[in-house]
């Protein structure tokens, strides 16, 4: 049984904790909801240090080891970047490194940090503590670094799954309580309600889901409430998901992969979610390298990826993560979703976007991204393309349907555009609407 003598010796203050971090060192946290926000703070107050990177995915938070003072001191690296960490990561003040999110527990291993921080729910009555709200990589993370530092809030949900680390694993413990970050829920307009009820009709009972966060796949769920059994095999979800499993809709019985299961890598939502999840068997929580991995998601059959996107080619080039050459996000876990969903046997991968950008005046659909634009999703595995005019079926189709299927999606403002550059790439005239 665990005695909380046993780690006396490790409880610390977080300013304490983070005077262990020594100059040039390679600290890797917790991400999303799960970001060791206070553990960070007392590490960018400190003004000693040189050459410290500090690594993680999303964040919801400020983000200090960005900021122009932290210059020489802290450098921040990430494969996605966020409200609080974009202006740096496109001024240059910050690293991105292009990595698949299936394969960043690889990576980690691959180069192990110095320092992982992470936030775990307290330890229970054998001393295993839950990464909670955010596994995907925090497990790997911990497992390789030479020092771990956790924060522990009693605030965490003790989430179940592949996401228990022992106290035995922890060198520095700092106990405080603190909320979690809450996402607002998403605005959802008769445009996002269009693409939902688009991508409700391309789902069938007893498929299972992938979904990402935000408008588009808040108002898909929306659409969804009439289907029977579906599943959840997804790198995250958030409210709109508990909603649907509280009206008996997400059963998980028909997954030919972990039946009777939610299978997640991170959470983000309210304290709602927070709340469901604590503790609940139904909720698998698991690292990327099993939850994205395109082999695994293959092996559920009738998988259905739904993920968003920037700007979309005639030829169906995706730009998920940037605007041109500026970086907007990051590819998160959407080639590995579109991959695993086009093996998976009856899957569908699905990208869903509004037809326009900046209030209307910029078509999502082009005829050719603009030079040194960052494809995200290569022509190649892109399958369906949704916008609030209709789907595009892209799959096995040719250059010229392609470009067909996406010009009858674009909005009508933009059509006779698009048919004057179809023109001058293909030859030959398309009829008009
Ligand atoms: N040209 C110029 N600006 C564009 C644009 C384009 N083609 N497309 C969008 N924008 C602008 C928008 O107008 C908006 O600006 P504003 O905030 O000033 O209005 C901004 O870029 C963001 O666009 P929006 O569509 O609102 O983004 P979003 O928050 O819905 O996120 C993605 C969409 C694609 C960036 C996001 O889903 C993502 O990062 N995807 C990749 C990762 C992924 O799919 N992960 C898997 C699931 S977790």
């Amino acid at each position: 049984m665990f005695q909380r003598s046993q780690i006396a010796h490790k409880l610390v203050t977080a300013e304490q904790a983070a005077a262990r971090v020594r100059s040039g060192d390679r600290v890797i946290t917790g991400q999303a909801a799960g970001v060791p926000t206070a553990l960070l703070d007392a590490l960018c107050a400190r003004r000693d240090l040189k050459d410290v990177e500090v690594f993680h995915v999303l964040t919801m938070a400020d983000a200090p080891y960005c900021a122009p003072e932290a210059a020489g001191r802290v450098r921040f690296n990430t494969i996605f970047a966020s409200a609080s960490t974009r202006t740096a990561v496109q001024e240059g003040r910050a690293d991105f490194t292009a990595c698949f999110f299936y394969r960043l527990p690889d990576w980690v291993r691959e180069h192990p940090f110095d320092v992982a921080m992470v936030q775990v729910s307290p330890p229970d009555r054998h001393g295993w503590c839950s990464l909670g709200v955010a596994v995907d990589y925090a497990l790997a993370a911990v497992r390789t670094a030479k020092l771990v530092i956790a924060h522990v809030n009693d605030q965490m949900p003790r989430t179940l799954g592949d996401c228990f680390v022992h106290v035995d694993e922890l060198d520095c413990i700092v106990e405080r309580s603190e909320p979690l970050p809450e996402l607002p829920p998403a605005r959802i307009g008769p445009v996002e309600e269009a693409i939902g009820r688009h991508c409700a009709a391309l789902i069938r009972d007893g498929d299972t889901l992938q979904l990402g966060i935000g408008a588009i796949p808040d108002a898909v769920l929306l659409s969804l409430g009439d289907k029977k059994d579906l599943g959840i095999h997804s790198e995250m979800i958030s409210d709109g998901v508990v909603e649907l499993i509280e009206r008996g809709v997400v059963t998980c019985r028909k997954k030919t992969l972990d039946p009777g299961k939610c299978v997640v890598a991170f959470l983000i939502g309210s304290r709602r979610l927070y709340d469901f999840v604590d503790d609940n068997p139904f909720v698998e929580m698991r690292p990327v390298d099993y939850v994205n991995d395109p082999n695994v998601i293959a092996r559920q059959d009738n998988m259905v990826s739904i993920n968003s996107c920037l700007q979309v080619d005639l030829l169906g080039q995706v730009c998920s993560e940037a605007v041109g050459t500026r970086q907007f996000s990051g590819v998160g876990g959407q080639v590995d979703f579109i991959r695993g969903a086009s093996m998976s046997r009856g899957g569908r991968a699905i990208i869903a976007m509004p037809s326009t950008a900046a209030r209307g005046s910029l078509s999502r659909i082009v005829a050719q991204h603009g030079a040194g634009a960052v494809i995200t999703t290569s022509r190649n595995d892109v399958d369906t393309v949704v916008t609030e005019y209709g789907v595009a079926h892209l799959r096995g189709r040719t250059a010229r349907q392609r470009a067909q299927s996406l010009i009858a999606v674009a909005h009508p403002d933009f059509r006779a555009e698009l048919r004057g550059q179809y023109r001058a790439a293909f030859g030959e005239d398309l009829p008009e609407d």
